[in-house]
């Protein structure tokens, strides 16, 4: 079989968007909790697809998108661009107080009127950051290692030279996994753990 390893096309983006919701609860399925199925996704894929496509990366034997991992080059760039181009529509599609407090939907539309914005100590030498999910038939086989080390160099040959995330404490199987592949602590902020790494290899 050729590598399920390519570039995002975007026949892709409802695939992606998916797969953001069924890994969406610390790595488990947020299917259930939420009333919008496409809200996580309109954060947390959706600019990374329209602004830097040439950074997302899809895992696909045949059957569609199972698994992705995106990225932004310059985070403050992006940041820049969000604010400017990507949250204002989706803030009047949906406006603070459409959902019941404390539910899922509430948190993500409460999340896109304020998003939170890297620390500074966070890219100052990890400029750019990334995003990776695996549907649970693509985990565990060693292609969340082959995806991050693809972006990895795409950075590099941009010009990049470190890249960060953000995981929440309560996802410690994704804590590891980065940790093994050398990323290291930056900063922990409340429940969002920020890990970093070069991008050489
Ligand atoms: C986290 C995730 C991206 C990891 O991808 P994966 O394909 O399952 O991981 P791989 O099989 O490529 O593992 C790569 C290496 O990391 C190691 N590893 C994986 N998880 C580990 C852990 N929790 N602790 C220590 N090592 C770990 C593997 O043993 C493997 O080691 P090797 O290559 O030296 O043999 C994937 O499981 C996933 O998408 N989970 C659900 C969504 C999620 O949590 N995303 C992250 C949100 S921040």
């Amino acid at each position: 079989m050729s590598s399920p390893l390519r570039p995002y096309e975007p026949r892709d983006r409802g695939a992606l968007y998916d797969i953001c919701l069924r890994t969406g609860d610390s790595g488990a399925d947020a299917s259930a909790s939420f009333a919008v199925p496409d809200l996580l996704g309109e954060v947390y894929v959706g600019p990374y697809l329209a602004f830097e496509p040439e950074l997302a990366l899809v895992l696909d034997d045949g059957t569609g998108a199972g698994g992705y991992t995106l990225g932004a080059l310059d985070t403050r760039a992006f940041e820049e661009r969000c604010e400017r181009e990507w949250w204002p529509p989706l803030r009047e599609r949906h406006p603070l107080g459409e959902h019941p407090p404390g539910s899922a939907d509430a948190g993500v539309v409460a999340l896109l009127h304020r998003p939170p914005r890297a620390p500074d100590v966070v890219v100052e030498r990890h400029p750019s950051h990334l995003h990776i999910d695996l549907l649970p038939r693509w985990q565990g086989g060693g292609w969340g290692r082959q995806l991050i080390a693809a972006l990895l160099e795409r950075l590099s040959a941009a010009g990049s030279p470190g890249v960060h995330l953000g995981v929440g404490a309560g996802n410690p199987r994704a804590v590891g996994f980065y940790r093994h592949l050398g990323f290291t602590e930056l900063l922990a902020a409340g429940d969002t753990l920020f890990l970093g790494r070069s991008t050489s290899p």
